[in-house]
């Protein structure tokens, strides 16, 4: 257990600043119990496949109890486990055994709300209005005759950010109608989560990533917004905004940072949708450890684009002494593989219920994933991958509308698809039921397209796409850890390249034609193959040592 030595015990390692997170998506990981819902006894029984594609740590999306209504992110326990994934006991052997495959591990925590079944909003409902347990939300009555919300402000998930309760007094929820906003300025929410925090970290969790880092403090005064709909990130590009981005949110995230700092090796990480001026603020020494970088995200496939992107965002991360982040997918985006044979300029969100779907190229789209993958595993900083990138896995946009899940659909008034078409449970195998995500059938169907893509599919095929995630860890690992610097190289037009530390370069293609490389270096590995003679075609990337 060598590995686990070195990544556990050196606690003095700020391991978050190279490590590569695999995101697990629970429900959709693997099924350990045949009842069609992923589990943590599926998860263990994984575990020595992530050892061996060599991620650093598991990201694991919320595990608490939950009536599943966003997916686990509407929390009605957050010292226990929701049943369907397995038992608190389970979930201590779980982080027991990550540990011993030499995986750290990172819980989610919500804080922004909880599930309208926790027992504060059960208590809430059944207080007087004014009650101190109705001001552990935001409750209020409603405008004019008490008929109307009590602002205009609209949800993530669309709709009205506000339900009337039966004694006429309105609660906020920026996201689902379960999912009722907390009340940060109350002291008992303040002193509850601190102790939330100590009990994961006392089951020896390694880190937390935040949800909704940039919401919880709320302009108490509740004035209206004038027509900015709820969208996470545009919302939180508007200065002085009442809900999104606001000072009041510091002093809460340090009151965090000071229960992290008595577990020496803990981290969090802050999923904040904010300015590329603000994010900074949220990486202060007192505050997160680090922050995801959704620019690299959002960029189009493009090389000034891609450029400006990483160029901005390792200046920032380093501007404040932190290191940046990448990330290509996760369980809220359309996946990559399906992004990229999306003509430029496409609302992948819109798309997906909109189409025209003829103008997916997906064989495009596979092309530059796996060149985007080796671009940022060559970049300094820390990597979040999700679950079934390594695979290739494509969105599964037709998923049929009678089993969507997602509360977006709903809340939008049936006008978003939603996020269940990246949430599709895992192929293991190419036959069997649900493929060997579990034994029965799984709780969103799988398409026919993923028995070639399974984990079984893939192992030991040159070329396939598991096998270039695989060898990009190990080589990653070797070449690009331990040394941050990156030296810009000159390319020719549409072509991005640098050089890092160990003086292996990265080059990547973008342009509309095939670019010849230095004949003097070998190649070390390369995301499709090169021409004939020896020239990097477009959409690739290749290492050149
Ligand atoms: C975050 C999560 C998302 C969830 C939302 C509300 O954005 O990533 O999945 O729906 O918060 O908790």
């Amino acid at each position: 257990m060598n590995q686990a030595k070195n990544s556990i015990d050196d606690t003095s390692r700020r391991w978050w600043r190279t490590d590569v997170v695999y995101q697990v998506y629970i429900r959709s990981f693997a099924d350990g119990n045949g009842d069609g819902t992923g589990d943590i006894a599926g998860l263990r029984s994984r575990l020595p496949y992530l050892r061996d594609l060599g991620i650093d740590a598991l990201w694991l999306n919320p595990w608490y109890r939950s009536p599943l209504h966003d997916g686990g992110y509407d929390v009605a326990d957050y010292r226990d486990i929701e049943p369907r994934y397995g038992t608190l006991d389970e979930a201590e052997a779980l982080i027991v055994d990550a540990h011993e495959h030499g995986i750290k591990v990172i819980a989610d925590l919500v804080p922004n709300h909880t599930s309208s079944a926790h027992v504060w909003f059960r208590e809430a409902l059944a207080s007087p209005p004014g009650s101190p347990a109705r001001n552990r939300y935001h409750i209020l009555p409603g405008k004019g005759d008490g008929s109307l919300p009590p602002t205009d402000w609209t949800s993530v998930f669309g709709g009205p950010a506000w339900t009337r309760l039966d004694d006429g007094e309105w609660y906020l929820h920026l996201f689902d109608h379960t999912q009722p906003d907390l009340n940060w300025e109350n002291s008992e929410v303040v002193e509850e989560f601190k102790e939330i925090f100590r009990f994961w970290l006392d089951r020896n969790v390694d880190g937390f990533r935040v949800d909704v880092a940039h919401g919880l403090a709320k302009d108490m005064s509740y004035p209206d917004v004038g027509g900015v709909t709820g969208e996470l990130l545009s919302n939180a590009k508007t200065a002085g905004h009442p809900f999104w981005d606001r000072d009041a949110v510091h002093p809460i995230i340090q009151g965090w940072r000071s229960v992290l700092d008595e577990y020496p090796g803990s981290m969090m990480v802050a999923e904040a949708w904010v300015a590329p001026d603000r994010l900074p603020l949220y990486l202060r020494k007192d505050e997160y450890h680090q922050s995801f970088n959704f620019d690299f995200l959002s960029a189009e496939w493009d090389a000034e684009e891609m450029r400006e992107v990483l160029t901005t965002s390792i200046d920032a991360a380093h501007e404040v002494g932190a290191a940046p982040t990448w990330v290509l997918s996760n369980h809220d985006v359309v996946r990559h593989t399906t992004r990229y044979g999306l003509p430029k300029g496409t609302d992948w969100r819109a798309w997906l219920l909109d189409g025209p779907h003829d103008i997916l190229d997906a064989e495009l789209g596979l092309t530059r994933a796996r060149a985007a993958t080796l671009l940022m595993l060559a970049l300094p900083g820390g990597v979040y991958l999700y679950q079934g990138e390594e695979l290739g896995l494509p969105e599964v946009w037709d998923l049929p509308l009678d089993v969507l899940d997602d509360p977006v659909w709903e809340q939008s008034g049936r006008t978003r698809k939603g996020r269940d078409g990246c949430r599709v449970p895992l192929p293991w195998t190419v036959e069997g039921m649900s493929l060997g995500f579990g034994t029965g059938d799984s709780w969103l169907p799988q398409p026919e397209g993923f028995a070639a893509l399974s984990v079984e599919a893939q192992s030991g095929v040159d070329g396939s796409t598991l096998e270039l995630y695989r060898s990009a860890l190990v080589e990653r690992k070797r070449l690009f850890v331990g040394d941050e610097s990156i030296e810009w190289l000159d390319a020719p037009e549409g072509v991005i390249a640098f050089r890092r530390g160990s003086g292996v370069e990265c080059w990547v293609n973008f342009s509309a034609k095939p670019v010849p490389l230095d004949a003097g270096r070998t190649h070390v590995l390369a995301s499709g193959e090169l021409t004939p003679n020896g020239e990097l075609p477009v959409d690739t990337t290749v290492w050149l040592a």
